[in-house]
């Protein structure tokens, strides 16, 4: 195991790299032509819908974290604020506009409420035992939620090839898929060098597991509304036919951090739970309201 100081060296040096290696996609790069628009909008209406709304509210996601987590290091804010929110703005500025050429409606995004949720949160992180519980939950669930970004566009590349679509694969979906592994490794980065470290004791690390199991939900899923979205994600990327394999992924970081006692657990079961109910979910509102469930 590297010494901790080594390991805040590396995450400063990713951190760096990132910036350097990633700037901001050019919306000029972006190239919308489509073979058959008709044809794509059928294929990922609800996926870009939900998918433009969570990379658009990331502008949120950075107030929350102010909130979250008063004491936030130098490398967790030049991240946030220098690194990751200006790409993820600029992905949700590149699938808004698709939606737009798609003829959808517009993306309804929360930019600005910082729910209660996280107010209380951020009240409890003003004690340092609790800060450093609710900083690894942060990052576990940024590492959960860059995954899923992942596995998302890697199906909808694929699905975009299959139909011929290479312009918008190649100029949109790949040019942001690009972007996402550089944030999970600073997420899986940070929350490991913060368990390897030691500063988090036994009971501590018992919060953080009781806290992550009864807390944790699929990305950009704030409500009952937004759970059944994303179950359209699922459904629609016909992931759900791989659930297991897919949420094993997803919580890989969680699964070695905290549950490695736990021999066999390969797959959280809240974690499962939460990606099962979302799809059944988004299956039980199509067969009421089949005319939103194309
Ligand atoms: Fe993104
Ligand atoms: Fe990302």
């Amino acid at each position: 195991m590297s010494t901790p100081r080594a390991d805040d060296q590396r995450i400063r040096d990713h951190v760096t790299r990132l910036g350097e290696l990633h700037p901001p996609i050019d919306p000029a790069s972006a190239d919308y032509s489509m073979r058959d628009v008709a044809a794509v909008r059928d294929r990922f209406a609800d996926v870009l819908a939900y998918m433009a709304r969570v990379e658009m509210e990331v502008e949120r996601n950075v107030l929350e974290l102010a909130v979250l987590l008063p004491g936030s290091s130098d490398v967790d804010r030049t991240f946030a604020n220098d690194v990751w929110s200006p790409q993820e703005e600029r992905h949700g500025v590149l699938l808004d506009t698709l939606v737009g050429h798609l003829g959808l409606p517009p993306v309804q995004a929360d930019l600005d409420t910082v729910s209660p949720k996280v107010r209380l949160l951020g009240a409890l992180a003003h004690l340092p035992a609790l800060h450093e519980v609710i900083r690894l939950l942060y990052y576990l669930t940024g590492a959960a939620t860059e995954r899923s970004a992942t596995i998302a566009y890697q199906s909808m590349s694929a699905s975009l090839a299959e139909m011929g679509e290479h312009a918008l694969r190649e100029t949109v979906v790949d040019a942001i898929k690009a972007q996402e592994p550089g944030h999970f490794a600073f997420y899986r980065l940070s929350a490991t060098h913060l368990v390897q470290s030691g500063a988090l004791s036994p009971w501590q690390l018992h919060l953080a597991r009781f806290l992550r199991s009864r807390t944790f939900g699929p990305v950009g899923a704030n409500g009952a509304e937004q759970r059944t979205d994303s179950g359209a994600v699922l459904v629609q990327l016909g992931l759900e036919d791989r659930i297991e394999h897919h949420v094993r992924d997803i919580a890989r970081v969680e699964s070695q951090l905290l549950w490695a006692q736990r021999e066999g657990m390969a797959v959280p079961p809240y974690a499962l739970r939460a990606f099962r109910e979302a799809a059944e979910r988004y299956r039980e509102r199509a067969t009421r309201q089949p005319a939103l469930a194309a």
